[in-house]
C-alpha cells in the first residue's frame, strides 16, 4: 500500500492508541497501525449510518403514532484493551483478520425504547431495510439469561460507501426497554464493583429485581395497548 501523510487527527489517534496498549497487543497494532485506524474508522462510519437509520425511524414513527418509540441511543467503539481481552478469552489469534472477522461487537449501539412493543417494531423495521443484512439475533427478552438479563441483541452488516468500494461492516445493536436498561446498568455496577464479593444471595436478589422489571414492562405495555386502542 502506498504511504500516505498522516493527518493531525490520525497522529492524535495514533498517540492515544499507543498509550492504551499492553505489551501483548503492541506488536499487532504497531505493525498494522494504519490498517487498524482505518478499520476503526469504518466501524465509526457504520455506527453513524445505523444511528441515522434509527433516528429516521423514530421521527417517522412519531409522525404516525404521536409518540417516540426510542428513549435514547448510545454508541460505543470497543477500545484496544477490550479487543485484545476478547481475542484472548475466545482463544483467537492476535491478527487483524481475527479482529475484523471474528469479533462482532467492535461497533456497539444501545437503543433504549419506551415499551417492549417498540423494541420489536424498531428491530423489525430496521431489518426490513434492503441494505441491511442480519448476521445473528439473540432474543434475551423471549428467553432471559439465567441471571435475569433481558434485551434483544442483533448483529447486522451495514454497507458504508468509500471512495472506491462498498464495504459491509458489522454492528451489534442491543435493543431494550427503560426497565431492562435500568436493571442491566445496575447489575453491571454491582457485579463488577472492585474489591467486593458478589454472593449467591445477592444474585438471587438481582434475579428477583429482573422479574419485577419484566412485570413492570408487561404492565406498561398492556397500558399502552389500552390507550392506543381507545
Ligand atoms: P460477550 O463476550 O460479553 O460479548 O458475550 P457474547 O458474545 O456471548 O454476547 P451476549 O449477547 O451474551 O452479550 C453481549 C453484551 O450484552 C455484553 O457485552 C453486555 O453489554 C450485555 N450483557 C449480556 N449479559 C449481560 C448481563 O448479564 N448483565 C449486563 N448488565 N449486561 C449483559
Ligand atoms: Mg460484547
Amino acid at each position: 500500500m502506498a504511504k500516505m501523510k498522516l493527518s493531525l487527527q490520525d497522529k492524535i489517534e495514533r498517540k492515544n492508541l499507543f498509550s492504551l496498549m499492553s505489551s501483548s497487543s503492541f506488536d499487532l497494532i504497531q505493525e498494522n497501525t494504519r490498517e487498524f485506524m482505518h478499520l476503526m474508522t469504518y466501524y465509526r462510519c457504520a455506527m453513524m449510518e445505523v444511528e441515522t437509520k434509527l433516528n429516521v425511524l423514530n421521527e417517522e414513527f412519531s409522525l404516525i403514532h404521536d409518540r417516540n418509540p426510542i428513549n435514547s441511543i448510545k454508541s460505543r467503539l470497543k477500545d484496544i484493551p477490550s479487543i485484545m481481552e476478547k481475542l484472548e478469552r475466545r482463544g483467537l489469534p492476535h491478527t487483524m483478520d481475527a479482529i475484523e472477522n471474528d469479533l462482532y461487537d467492535i461497533a456497539g449501539i444501545r437503543v433504549v425504547c419506551n415499551f417492549i412493543e417498540d423494541v420489536y417494531s424498531m428491530a423489525d423495521t430496521l431489518l426490513k431495510q434492503d441494505d441491511i443484512e442480519l448476521f445473528q439475533i439473540k432474543d434475551y427478552i423471549e428467553q432471559p439469561k439465567e441471571n435475569g438479563y433481558r434485551s434483544l441483541h442483533l448483529i447486522i452488516s451495514v454497507p458504508i460507501f468509500l471512495e472506491n468500494e462498498k464495504k459491509y461492516v458489522k454492528v451489534e445493536i442491543q435493543l431494550r426497554t427503560i426497565a431492562m436498561d435500568c436493571w442491566a446498568t445496575l447489575d453491571h455496577q454491582l457485579r463488577y464493583k472492585k474489591d467486593y464479593i458478589f454472593t449467591e444471595e445477592m444474585s438471587n436478589e438481582l434475579l428477583e429485581c429482573a422479574k419485577l422489571s419484566a412485570e413492570l414492562d408487561a404492565k406498561m405495555d398492556a397500558l399502552r395497548n389500552t390507550v392506543e386502542n381507545q
